[in-house]
């Protein structure tokens, strides 16, 4: 029996060529990527988030801000005009999991960082309405009476550093009182603040 009448006649021969098929190209598609250093390598500036930072991108990951809010500037002009530098792999080298995400109720994140005073992002986060009228943004007002789990976040560092990003046993030892009585709207400002900000003035 042929390859191709085996294909057309039992459909479990189709299922295991079409695995095939895609295996193929998945692996020419992804397996250079492993090796190809602009992927790889931090663009030159990009360090790993300091304590606070990882505390408020944990609460952004929980908060599931994520949904409406891409990390991922593509390299169109329209983006690029309004955004800043399209986004490059060597950024999110140290992001795990990474937030480029797809979907934009809101505008993009990636270069959000020094865009707004702390004190915008305070009154915003707590209620995006008294900025901005017409936002359907949800409100986040425990994020001010939460404090920062300083455990949480030397646990969170600890598995960042598993999967290689390079902090020092120093820097995870002195975490915890380096987020101590900070709140989570604290955090996630710090984050916000630090995202984008190495390609940002060569737009
Ligand atoms: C339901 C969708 C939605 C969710 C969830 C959401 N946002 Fe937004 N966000 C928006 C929209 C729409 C805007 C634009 C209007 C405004 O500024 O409020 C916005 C604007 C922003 C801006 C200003 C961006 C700019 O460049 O002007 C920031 C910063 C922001 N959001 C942060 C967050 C954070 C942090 C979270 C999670 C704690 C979050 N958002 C969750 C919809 C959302």
């Amino acid at each position: 029996m042929k390859l191709q009448q085996l294909a057309e006649e039992k459909v479990g021969f189709l299922i295991v060529f079409i695995l095939l098929v895609i295996s193929v190209g998945l692996l020419i598609e992804v397996v250079p990527l492993f090796f190809t250093k602009d992927v790889i390598t931090p663009t030159k500036g990009v360090k790993p988030y300091n304590a606070l930072q990882v505390a408020g991108r944990n609460v952004f990951q929980r908060e599931g801000c994520y949904n409406c809010h891409s990390q991922m500037i593509r390299p169109f002009r329209a983006e690029t005009e309004r955004y800043g530098h399209y986004s490059v792999a060597g950024e999110s080298v140290y992001d795990h999991p990474f937030q480029w995400g797809s979907k934009r109720t809101g505008p993009d994140l990636a270069r959000v960082g020094g865009r707004y005073s702390d004190e915008w992002h305070r009154i915003h986060l707590l209620n995006p309405r008294e900025i901005v009228p017409e936002s359907n943004m949800p409100a986040f007002p425990w994020l001010a009476r939460n404090k920062v789990d300083p455990d949480s976040v030397v646990a969170s560092m600890k598995a960042l550093k598993a999967v290689g990003v390079p902090y020092t046993d120093e820097e995870i030892a002195k975490a915890a009182g380096k987020v101590e009585n900070k709140s989570e709207l604290d955090a996630v400002i710090a984050y916000l603040q630090g995202l984008g900000l190495v390609l940002k003035n060569t737009r």
